[in-house]
């Protein structure tokens, strides 16, 4: 049994996680409500909230697991990638409980904890498979071929999808965070109401590009020359939100496919806050369906960022041996990650002990 620590970005979050795939309690506290004031996350907001919550959540996950601390025999945290401020509060939690009580200290990666999602209530899960991480921060391609053990295959060359739907949402004046607004409106929209480019959809590799998307949207509102723009009532604002969505799915169903097929693997993955969208799961199970693949679908809580994939992938870490050292110091950008891989090209994503770059 172990405790998961996650503070990478706006969500503080805690979990007792067992054996890898049993989460016997998970708490969390958002500062959405702050940072909607102003439109996004700003770094200080999310640093401070992060302090102010953590000794009660961790309290909190212990009573809802029913255990006391003496129970916790290894303690797992987001380490990188991530807001500085916000990270440095879990992995000062974690490390003060894991020195106090003389614990091995786990140093998770947050992108590769996303996938390691899919092992959440399944004592089984069937590796290689490709996996698509989709958030805030980062859209790539992936080929698992043990939990953490990630080959990056390619992703975005700019916008993260997350960030795509969040920009589109404020090209339509829809509030932060626009994702899951967007993907609620879109329920009643048109998706062929709009004509928006599908980017890079036969470039034939895992380049992803939101960015032209996003300026076709924003023109196709304001309209060719300003003249026959977007109707801006209840109806022409689905309808906008539908063909974005519809166009962001597309694309990323599409390379997940290319990824399978060129791999020859039949379990596909997805994970990161995107994978809570309606239009991707339903599309993903369409494909699964069609090709007779195994889809690892996470249930939306633990697409999100969530404590328990922390803790899922922590696990698995800790059974291999690798703890990170009492001066474990977190990072903005992945020990090793699609950063600093560079994006559209293939690197090791090596989360195996998460500190190939320290
Ligand atoms: O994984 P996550 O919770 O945090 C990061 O690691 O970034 O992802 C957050 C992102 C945001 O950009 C949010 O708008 C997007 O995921 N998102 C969605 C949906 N739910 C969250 N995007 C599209 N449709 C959704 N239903
Ligand atoms: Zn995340």
């Amino acid at each position: 049994m172990l405790l998961a620590i996650e503070s990478s970005c706006d969500e503080a979050a805690v979990a007792i996680v067992a054996e890898g795939w049993r989460v016997l309690a998970e708490v969390h506290a958002s500062f959405a409500d702050d940072l909607a004031a102003w439109g996004g996350v700003v770094p200080e907001i999310a640093a401070r909230g992060h302090i102010a919550c953590f000794p009660g959540l961790v309290d909190r996950a212990l009573q809802a697991a029913r255990v006391e601390l003496p129970a916790i025999r290894a303690v797992a945290v987001t380490a990188w990638p991530g807001l500085i401020g916000s990270l440095l509060a879990g992995v000062t939690v974690a490390k003060a409980i894991a020195l106090r009580r003389d614990l091995p200290l786990i140093a998770v990666d947050h992108i590769a904890a996303h996938l390691a999602a899919v092992h959440l209530g399944q004592p089984q899960v069937p590796y290689p498979f490709v996996g698509l991480v989709a958030s805030g921060g980062h859209s790539h391609y992936y080929l698992a071929r043990a939990p953490g053990e990630l080959e990056l295959l390619g992703g975005t060359i700019d916008d993260a999808a997350g960030e795509a739907f969040d920009k589109a949402a404020q090209i339509l004046g829809l509030p932060y965070p626009g994702g899951p607004r967007i993907d609620q409106l879109a329920e009643q929209g048109d998706p062929r109401a709009l004509s928006l480019p599908r980017p890079l959809i036969d470039s034939g590799d895992y380049r992803l590009s939101f960015a032209g998307l996003k300026t076709a949207l924003l023109y196709q509102a304001r309209g060719p020359l300003g003249q026959g723009p977007l109707r801006w009532d209840a109806q022409g604002i689905a309808d906008a939100c539908a063909s974005f969505r519809a166009a962001v799915v597309e694309v990323l169903v599409r390379k997940l496919a290319l990824a399978a097929e060129r791999h020859r693997v039949r379990t596909i993955a997805v994970g990161g806050g995107v994978a809570c969208n309606r239009a991707l799961r339903s599309a993903l199970q369409q494909l699964a369906a069609e090709r007779h693949w195994r889809l690892l679908l996470p249930e939306p809580q633990h697409c999100s960022d969530n404590a328990a994939m922390v803790g899922a992938l922590g696990w698995f870490l800790w059974q291999r041996g690798c703890w990170a050292a009492a001066d474990l110091a977190p990072l903005p950008t992945g020990a090793a990650g699609p950063r600093r891989a560079g994006s559209g090209r293939s690197g090791t994503h090596d989360a195996g002990c998460g500190t190939a770059a320290r």
